[in-house]
């Protein structure tokens, strides 16, 4: 575990931190990224980690790849490549330095892992993980096997390593559908998430049986609330994230991945827009849509907020905490993953 204290001291120690307008003013060009969203005050608190970690990931040969749920100064600060959990798989893929920071949670930088097993692949904090990946064990998958034998399982990536190995293949949310559809059976096991298969099960020709897991952000929305915001907002566009229950992804103008979601804005250029997932996602976005009204209703998902600045550049500065997977399950689980990409492809 994570020694705050320590942690703060040493990167003191090490580094100028002292919140800086000189610094910041010369950063300007990150800054414009986020204007909108991250006061002048807090920028020149971001700016010094900002500065080191980006001088720190030269040094170290490192790629940070961060999710859509990343606060505005990660994502547009120091990530070098930014998406949906299917564009970052595909992207660790394809890292060529030494290291990878996976600026995520825990099942992220697993699939990075295994999908690119040379590199050093690290997390800055190991606490961050998901609702969803600590739903079901391998153990799990045995028993709806059981439960239905001959139907293939279709694992959600937001599993762990275990589950992905004990799978037959896995699914995004931005690929679901198509993975499911694929199968050659007219039954389909999904893991864990209850609503995703719902909402796949919804639009499916198969018969969907599934796993009781569920996103603890996600799940927080109901259609009521977003019918009650529609009534004074007749002109909001609605867009859902597909781990939202089925009533509510049916309340939306449009249901998609993260990188769906960002899509879809930049497509549509709404007046104003409810992105019914997490915070972060219409920080990140909105000075690249500086037209469209964001609705502030929005959950936290309190995995991805464990990953700060702070913790990046401790975790570049320490090259901790590593992420290993043991061989035999990141092969098998390898197979799942890589099954999806190709048929994604
Ligand atoms: P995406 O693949 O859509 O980015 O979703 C990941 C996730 O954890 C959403 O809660
Ligand atoms: Fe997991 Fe939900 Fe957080 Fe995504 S938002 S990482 S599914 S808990």
């Amino acid at each position: 575990m994570l020694d705050v204290t320590t942690m703060r001291a040493s990167l003191h120690d090490a580094y100028d931190l002292a919140p800086s307008i000189d610094l910041a003013e010369s950063m300007s060009d990150i800054y414009a990224r986020m204007d909108r969203v991250v006061p002048p005050s807090d920028w020149a608190i971001h700016a010094p980690y900002v500065a080191a970690i980006n001088a720190l990931k030269q040094e170290r040969s490192a790629v940070i790849l961060g999710h859509n749920y990343m606060t505005p100064e990660i994502y547009h600060g120091v990530a070098d490549v930014v998406g949906d959990s299917l564009q970052l798989a595909i992207e660790a893929t394809r890292v060529q330095g030494d290291v990878i920071v996976q600026c995520g949670v825990h099942f992220m930088a697993e699939t990075s892992k295994i999908l690119n097993p040379s590199k050093t692949v690290l997390i800055p904090d190991m606490q961050a993980g998901c609702s969803l990946a600590e739903s079901i064990t391998a153990e799990g998958v045995a028993e709806m096997r059981a439960k239905y034998p001959g139907a293939p399982v279709v694992s959600y990536v937001n599993t762990t390593a275990e589950v992905k190995a004990a799978s037959d293949i896995c699914c995004t949310s931005a690929n679901a559908l198509a993975i499911v559809e694929a199968q050659d059976s007219d039954m389909v096991i999904m893991t864990p998430d209850k609503y995703l298969a719902q909402n796949v099960a919804n639009q499916s020709s198969k018969t969907v049986v599934y796993w009781d897991g569920s996103c603890i952000v996600h799940e927080l929305y109901t259609a009521e609330d977003l019918r009650a915001y529609r009534e004074y907002h007749p002109d909001v566009a609605i867009i859902a994230h597909p781990e939202c229950t089925p009533e509510v992804v049916a309340e939306a103008d449009y249901t998609g991945s993260t990188r769906g979601i960002v899509d879809w804005v930049h497509k549509h250029h709404p007046k104003e827009a409810m992105l019914v997932t997490e915070c972060s996602m219409a920080s990140n976005i909105a000075d690249e849509l500086p037209e469209v009204e964001f609705a502030k209703p929005c959950n936290m998902c309190p995995y991805m907020k464990k990953i700060t600045l702070e913790k990046i550049l401790w975790s570049l500065h320490t090259m901790s905490e590593e992420v290993i997977v043991a061989p035999q399950v990141a092969e098998k689980a390898r197979s799942a993953v890589q099954r999806m990409i190709d048929l994604s492809r």
